[in-house]
Protein backbone atom coordinates (compact mmCIF):
# COMPACT_ATOMS: atom_id res chain seq x y z
CA UNK A 1 0.00 0.00 0.00
CA UNK A 2 0.88 3.71 -0.63
CA UNK A 3 -0.19 5.72 2.12
CA UNK A 4 -0.07 9.24 3.35
CA UNK A 5 -0.88 10.60 7.02
CA UNK A 6 -2.20 13.83 7.10
CA UNK A 7 -3.01 15.71 10.49
CA UNK A 8 -2.63 19.18 12.73
CA UNK A 9 1.17 19.05 14.78
CA UNK A 10 0.80 16.48 17.31
CA UNK A 11 -2.32 14.40 15.86
CA UNK A 12 -0.68 11.48 16.14
CA UNK A 13 0.77 11.52 12.67
CA UNK A 14 4.27 9.98 13.62
CA UNK A 15 2.84 7.80 16.48
CA UNK A 16 0.16 6.07 13.82
CA UNK A 17 1.85 5.28 10.97
CA UNK A 18 5.36 3.91 12.66
CA UNK A 19 2.90 1.36 13.68
CA UNK A 20 1.32 0.81 10.45
CA UNK A 21 4.75 0.80 8.79
CA UNK A 22 5.43 -2.27 11.10
CA UNK A 23 2.16 -4.05 10.54
CA UNK A 24 2.59 -3.74 6.89
CA UNK A 25 6.54 -4.30 6.71
CA UNK A 26 6.72 -0.82 4.32
CA UNK A 27 9.13 1.63 4.64
CA UNK A 28 8.07 5.30 7.11
CA UNK A 29 8.89 7.99 5.44
CA UNK A 30 9.14 11.39 7.72
CA UNK A 31 10.30 14.14 6.61
CA UNK A 32 10.32 16.03 10.02
CA UNK A 33 12.55 13.17 10.98
CA UNK A 34 14.84 13.93 7.66
CA UNK A 35 15.01 17.25 8.77
CA UNK A 36 15.81 16.59 12.17
CA UNK A 37 18.26 14.12 11.55
CA UNK A 38 20.12 16.83 9.22
CA UNK A 39 20.10 19.38 12.09
CA UNK A 40 21.52 16.59 14.35
CA UNK A 41 24.39 16.36 11.93
CA UNK A 42 24.95 19.86 11.04
CA UNK A 43 24.75 18.75 7.74
CA UNK A 44 24.06 22.17 4.90
CA UNK A 45 20.41 20.35 4.34
CA UNK A 46 19.96 20.61 8.45
CA UNK A 47 21.01 24.52 8.85
CA UNK A 48 18.80 25.66 5.86
CA UNK A 49 15.69 23.28 7.50
CA UNK A 50 16.53 24.89 10.84
CA UNK A 51 15.75 28.34 9.96
CA UNK A 52 12.36 27.57 8.67
CA UNK A 53 11.39 24.94 11.48
CA UNK A 54 12.49 26.88 14.68
CA UNK A 55 9.88 29.74 13.64
CA UNK A 56 7.04 26.74 13.01
CA UNK A 57 7.26 27.50 9.01
CA UNK A 58 7.52 25.37 6.32
CA UNK A 59 10.58 24.10 4.54
CA UNK A 60 10.50 25.39 1.14
CA UNK A 61 8.38 22.95 -1.81
CA UNK A 62 11.41 22.51 -3.77
CA UNK A 63 13.80 21.47 -1.48
CA UNK A 64 11.09 19.52 0.38
CA UNK A 65 9.91 17.64 -2.81
CA UNK A 66 13.41 16.91 -4.09
CA UNK A 67 14.07 14.92 -0.71
CA UNK A 68 11.04 12.53 -1.18
CA UNK A 69 11.43 11.97 -4.50
CA UNK A 70 14.70 10.61 -3.86
CA UNK A 71 14.20 8.64 -1.33
CA UNK A 72 10.64 7.06 -2.71
CA UNK A 73 12.77 5.93 -5.59
CA UNK A 74 14.78 3.55 -3.50
CA UNK A 75 14.07 -0.36 -3.65
CA UNK A 76 12.58 -0.49 -0.36
CA UNK A 77 9.67 1.64 -1.63
CA UNK A 78 8.60 -0.50 -4.73
CA UNK A 79 5.99 -2.72 -2.53
CA UNK A 80 4.83 0.38 -0.56
CA UNK A 81 5.56 3.51 1.56
CA UNK A 82 4.07 5.58 4.36
CA UNK A 83 4.75 9.39 4.33
CA UNK A 84 4.60 10.78 7.25
CA UNK A 85 4.22 14.42 7.31
CA UNK A 86 4.21 15.01 3.59
CA UNK A 87 2.75 16.12 1.49
CA UNK A 88 2.26 19.80 3.70
CA UNK A 89 0.97 22.00 0.80
CA UNK A 90 -0.72 22.16 -2.71
CA UNK A 91 2.37 22.07 -4.33
CA UNK A 92 3.86 19.20 -2.87
CA UNK A 93 0.60 16.84 -3.51
CA UNK A 94 1.01 17.65 -7.46
CA UNK A 95 4.54 17.02 -7.35
CA UNK A 96 3.90 13.35 -5.72
CA UNK A 97 1.20 12.66 -8.09
CA UNK A 98 3.38 13.65 -11.01
CA UNK A 99 6.34 11.44 -9.57
CA UNK A 100 3.72 8.58 -8.53
CA UNK A 101 2.56 8.99 -12.37
CA UNK A 102 5.97 8.58 -13.64
CA UNK A 103 6.52 5.57 -11.70
CA UNK A 104 2.65 4.62 -12.79
CA UNK A 105 1.25 4.23 -9.07
CA UNK A 106 -0.93 5.93 -7.31
CA UNK A 107 -1.89 6.87 -3.91
CA UNK A 108 -3.94 4.76 -2.46
CA UNK A 109 -5.24 6.22 1.06
CA UNK A 110 -4.64 9.80 2.33
CA UNK A 111 -5.37 9.05 5.81
CA UNK A 112 -6.54 12.29 7.72
CA UNK A 113 -6.10 11.88 11.67
CA UNK A 114 -8.68 14.34 13.09
CA UNK A 115 -7.93 15.72 16.76
CA UNK A 116 -9.22 18.88 18.50
CA UNK A 117 -7.26 22.02 19.11
CA UNK A 118 -6.87 21.68 23.17
CA UNK A 119 -5.62 17.79 22.74
CA UNK A 120 -2.84 19.19 19.83
CA UNK A 121 -1.65 21.21 22.24
CA UNK A 122 -1.21 19.16 25.10
CA UNK A 123 0.32 16.45 22.77
CA UNK A 124 2.69 18.79 21.68
CA UNK A 125 3.92 20.12 25.17
CA UNK A 126 3.65 16.62 27.18
CA UNK A 127 5.47 15.02 24.41
CA UNK A 128 9.15 13.20 25.11
CA UNK A 129 11.30 12.42 21.66
CA UNK A 130 14.23 10.51 21.40
CA UNK A 131 16.98 12.26 19.02
CA UNK A 132 18.67 8.99 18.35
CA UNK A 133 15.87 6.93 17.28
CA UNK A 134 13.00 9.11 16.59
CA UNK A 135 11.05 7.45 19.40
CA UNK A 136 8.00 9.71 20.66
CA UNK A 137 6.32 9.52 23.74
CA UNK A 138 3.48 11.35 25.79
CA UNK A 139 3.90 11.43 29.73
CA UNK A 140 0.52 11.00 30.49
CA UNK A 141 -0.08 7.60 27.70
CA UNK A 142 3.16 6.22 27.47
CA UNK A 143 4.77 4.60 30.08
CA UNK A 144 8.09 6.69 31.32
CA UNK A 145 9.82 5.16 34.24
CA UNK A 146 13.49 7.69 33.71
CA UNK A 147 14.22 10.19 31.21
CA UNK A 148 15.89 7.28 28.82
CA UNK A 149 14.59 6.26 25.92
CA UNK A 150 12.52 2.60 26.46
CA UNK A 151 13.76 1.49 22.71
CA UNK A 152 17.13 2.38 22.49
CA UNK A 153 18.21 3.91 26.29
CA UNK A 154 19.38 7.67 24.66
CA UNK A 155 18.22 10.68 27.02
CA UNK A 156 15.03 11.95 25.90
CA UNK A 157 14.45 15.59 25.04
CA UNK A 158 11.59 18.31 23.93
CA UNK A 159 11.76 19.13 20.63
CA UNK A 160 13.14 22.35 20.28
CA UNK A 161 9.91 23.10 17.97
CA UNK A 162 7.06 22.01 21.02
CA UNK A 163 7.20 25.11 22.55
CA UNK A 164 4.10 27.21 23.50
CA UNK A 165 5.18 29.68 20.86
CA UNK A 166 6.03 27.76 17.78
CA UNK A 167 2.93 25.53 18.18
CA UNK A 168 0.76 28.45 18.04
CA UNK A 169 2.70 28.97 14.70
CA UNK A 170 2.85 25.47 13.69
CA UNK A 171 -1.26 25.47 14.28
CA UNK A 172 -1.88 28.50 12.20
CA UNK A 173 0.72 27.09 9.22
CA UNK A 174 -1.12 23.70 9.29
CA UNK A 175 -4.24 25.50 8.71
CA UNK A 176 -3.37 28.06 6.18
CA UNK A 177 -1.19 25.37 3.78
CA UNK A 178 -1.81 22.02 4.69
CA UNK A 179 -5.87 21.73 5.78
CA UNK A 180 -6.68 22.17 2.26
CA UNK A 181 -5.31 18.78 1.38
CA UNK A 182 -7.98 17.13 2.94
CA UNK A 183 -10.54 18.59 0.06
CA UNK A 184 -7.57 17.73 -2.79
CA UNK A 185 -7.56 14.13 -1.46
CA UNK A 186 -11.41 13.82 -0.76
CA UNK A 187 -12.09 14.90 -4.49
CA UNK A 188 -9.60 12.18 -5.70
CA UNK A 189 -11.83 9.54 -3.80
CA UNK A 190 -8.61 8.31 -1.39
CA UNK A 191 -9.28 10.48 1.47
CA UNK A 192 -9.75 8.32 5.23
CA UNK A 193 -11.16 10.35 8.30
CA UNK A 194 -9.92 8.86 11.23
CA UNK A 195 -11.17 10.44 15.29
CA UNK A 196 -7.72 10.93 16.62
CA UNK A 197 -9.36 9.55 20.13
CA UNK A 198 -7.53 9.44 23.52
CA UNK A 199 -5.03 6.48 24.05
CA UNK A 200 -2.43 5.14 21.41
CA UNK A 201 -3.77 2.12 21.24
CA UNK A 202 -7.89 2.84 20.48
CA UNK A 203 -6.63 5.82 17.98
CA UNK A 204 -4.40 3.34 15.92
CA UNK A 205 -7.14 0.62 15.89
CA UNK A 206 -9.77 3.33 14.00
CA UNK A 207 -6.79 3.46 11.32
CA UNK A 208 -6.36 -0.04 11.40
CA UNK A 209 -10.34 -0.11 10.72
CA UNK A 210 -10.56 2.51 8.04
CA UNK A 211 -7.31 0.37 6.20
CA UNK A 212 -9.14 -2.77 6.57
CA UNK A 213 -6.29 -4.27 8.07
CA UNK A 214 -6.72 -7.03 10.96
CA UNK A 215 -3.49 -6.65 13.25
P1 LIG B 1 6.93 17.08 11.72
O1 LIG B 1 8.01 16.40 12.43
O2 LIG B 1 6.17 16.34 10.68
O3 LIG B 1 5.96 17.71 12.80
P2 LIG B 1 4.38 18.01 12.80
O4 LIG B 1 3.62 17.90 11.57
O5 LIG B 1 4.29 19.31 13.49
O6 LIG B 1 3.80 16.85 13.60
P3 LIG B 1 4.36 16.26 14.87
O7 LIG B 1 5.51 15.34 14.57
O8 LIG B 1 4.64 17.35 15.87
O9 LIG B 1 3.10 15.46 15.42
P4 LIG B 1 2.54 14.05 14.98
O10 LIG B 1 1.26 14.23 14.27
O11 LIG B 1 3.58 13.23 14.32
O12 LIG B 1 2.21 13.49 16.41
P5 LIG B 1 3.00 12.41 17.30
O13 LIG B 1 2.76 11.05 16.78
O14 LIG B 1 4.39 12.84 17.58
O15 LIG B 1 7.51 18.39 11.03
C1 LIG B 1 8.32 19.28 11.78
C2 LIG B 1 8.65 20.48 10.94
O16 LIG B 1 9.43 20.08 9.79
C3 LIG B 1 7.45 21.23 10.34
O17 LIG B 1 6.91 22.18 11.25
C4 LIG B 1 8.09 21.89 9.12
O18 LIG B 1 8.82 23.04 9.50
C5 LIG B 1 9.08 20.84 8.64
N1 LIG B 1 8.47 19.94 7.65
C6 LIG B 1 8.17 18.62 7.81
N2 LIG B 1 7.60 18.13 6.71
C7 LIG B 1 7.53 19.14 5.82
C8 LIG B 1 7.01 19.26 4.51
N3 LIG B 1 6.43 18.22 3.88
N4 LIG B 1 7.10 20.45 3.89
C9 LIG B 1 7.69 21.50 4.51
N5 LIG B 1 8.18 21.47 5.75
C10 LIG B 1 8.10 20.30 6.41
O19 LIG B 1 2.14 12.55 18.66
C11 LIG B 1 2.22 13.75 19.42
C12 LIG B 1 2.17 13.39 20.91
O20 LIG B 1 0.88 12.86 21.23
C13 LIG B 1 3.18 12.33 21.34
O21 LIG B 1 3.60 12.64 22.63
C14 LIG B 1 2.38 11.02 21.33
O22 LIG B 1 2.87 10.09 22.25
C15 LIG B 1 0.99 11.53 21.73
N6 LIG B 1 -0.12 10.80 21.13
C16 LIG B 1 -0.22 10.32 19.86
N7 LIG B 1 -1.42 9.75 19.67
C17 LIG B 1 -2.11 9.90 20.83
C18 LIG B 1 -3.42 9.52 21.27
N8 LIG B 1 -4.28 8.90 20.45
N9 LIG B 1 -3.78 9.84 22.53
C19 LIG B 1 -2.92 10.48 23.35
N10 LIG B 1 -1.68 10.86 23.01
C20 LIG B 1 -1.28 10.57 21.77
MG1 LIG C 1 5.58 13.51 13.76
Amino acid sequence: MNLIFLGAPGAGKGTQSVAVAEILNIPHISTGDIFRYNIKEGTPLGKEADSYISKGQLVPDDLTVSIVVDRLNKDDCKDGFILDGFPRTIYQAEALDKFMASVDKKIDYAVNIQVDEDSLVDRLSKRRFCPACSGTFHVDYTPLTSDDCPTCGAKLIQRKDDTPEVIKERLETYHEKTAPLTDYYSEKGCLLNVEGVPGIEKSLKNTLTALGIEK
